[in-house]
């Protein structure tokens, strides 16, 4: 039976970005069709975390009654009392935070924390008005763009562009052209960024921190892949916490995103108002990943994993995929990659090319390549830019033998796209 659908059924149907993007990946990681996986956002598997988690597992099985009461029990919405007091004293103790539990909310996956946040922070007020998302440098994150239940919640600004040599560049906020009109009710970046692996500055992050307080709105800080953990980012940054900052983390990219855990730090009013949300559609969240990190929270081992073992794996596969990548590329070639300062991802942009990145990436998908294109990051603007549809967004963290592979036959794809000029 095809039902019937709602305005909002339409629009969550529709087919988006982010669809798309994990389609491909559940395909690719299944291992049903033969392909190449370099889009999506999968983490690597790192023997030596994995084991980790392993133990972890093991220690749970072995505790008497342990197992059977993080699967057989619901916990509050908020999420698992045990868990959320080892982060609290862990972010104090490492970062001078001064937070309470009542700052901290768990979701099943950071990417639903964004949902309820967005909605809850923009859109429709009461009063008539409407708010929206300011997105201070795009290309931005494709998982937030439609999420927004009433239209489109984002506006976003183009970056200023910095060449640092031939073939590599590097966004900056445009802080000139930030204009904040009064619609805009709240900040959002992902650090490092998710498609590009920039990571903003300490002074673009304090810039926009003061201009968030003065003008009484919550700075949002999506550290995903960031610090303190799992810390892949290849540079040294201190978290910070101001109490208008709403600030996420997540444990997939610590090598458990089938566990599903997302933690926001806010304000308590927006801790609490987003538990109710969560309360309302999930619940509870699931508890497994909470109850395998805990323990590393309290003895601060978190910290030697993200700093041990993963930012030097994700550090080394970046620098080696950039390298590869430009042995196959003609130099003559008018591309450019952006620095890698973190995240999973090469951000490739084709300078002048003849054809688009979505015709590239249905060519790439054809060969068994499969990469996302750049311009589903370009959202909340005017589309008039033309890196919009010059991008591709590579994710490095599958096996040497797929990485290398996968960026031959995309090297040849661009050559043949320029060649057709
Ligand atoms: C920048 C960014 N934010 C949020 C998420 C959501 O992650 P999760 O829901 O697994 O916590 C992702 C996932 O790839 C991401 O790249």
């Amino acid at each position: 039976m095809k039902p019937r659908l709602s305005k909002l059924g339409e629009k969550l149907c529709a087919s988006t970005g982010i669809l798309e993007l994990m389609d491909d990946l559940g395909v690719a990681m299944s291992g049903t069709e033969k392909l190449l996986m370099l889009g999506g956002g999968n983490p690597a598997g790192i023997a030596e975390v994995q084991a980790v988690w392993r133990e972890g597992m093991q220690e749970i099985m072995s505790e008497e009654g342990g197992f059977d009461q993080v699967l057989g029990n619901y916990d509050t919405p908020q999420g698992r009392p045990e868990f959320i007091r080892a982060l609290v004293d862990f972010l104090n103790r490492n970062y001078g935070w001064n937070i309470g539990p009542e700052n901290v909310a768990i979701t099943n996956g950071s990417q639903s924390a964004f949902f309820y946040l967005f909605n809850m922070l923009a859109g429709e007020f009461s009063d008539g008005t409407m708010g929206r998302i300011l997105l201070p440098l795009a290309p931005e994150y494709i998982g937030y763009a439609d999420q927004g239940l009433v239209g489109s919640l984002f506006t976003a600004r183009k970056p200023s562009l910095e060449f640092i040599d031939k073939h590599t560049f590097k966004y900056h906020i445009d802080f000139d052209a930030l204009d904040l009109s009064e619609e805009i009710t709240a900040i959002c970046v992902s650090r490092p960024t998710n498609p590009t692996g920039n990571v903003l500055t300490n002074q673009e992050v304090d810039r926009l921190s003061a201009i968030a307080k003065e003008r009484g709105i919550p700075l949002m800080i999506d550290n995903a892949y960031g610090a303190p953990f799992p810390g892949i980012l290849f540079r040294d940054i201190e978290p910070v916490w101001e109490e208008h900052h709403i600030i996420s983390l997540s444990l997939s990219k610590l090598g458990l995103p089938g566990t599903r855990t997302g933690i926001i730090i806010a304000a308590p009013e927006i801790a609490k108002a987003l538990s109710s949300a969560n309360a309302v559609a999930s619940l509870a969240n699931g508890n497994l990943g909470q109850e395998l990190v805990a323990p590393l929270l309290r003895d601060d081992r978190i910290l030697d994993v993200s700093q041990r073992l993963i930012r030097p794996f994700y550090e080394q596969k970046a620098g080696q995929a950039r390298a590869w990548l430009m042995a196959e590329l003609d130099d003559d070639l008018p591309y450019c990659l952006h620095v890698t300062e973190g995240a999973m991802f090469l951000w490739l942009w084709c300078r002048d090319f003849p054809i688009t990145s979505k015709e590239l990436y249905r060519r790439l998908k054809a060969r068994g390549v499969i990469v996302v294109s750049g311009h589903y990051f370009f959202y909340g603007m005017d589309g008039d830019e033309p890196q919009r549809n010059e991008c591709i967004r590579i994710n490095h963290s599958q096996s040497d033998e797929v990485v290398r592979e996968g960026l031959r036959i995309i090297a040849e794809e661009v050559a043949r796209g320029y060649g057709e000029a």
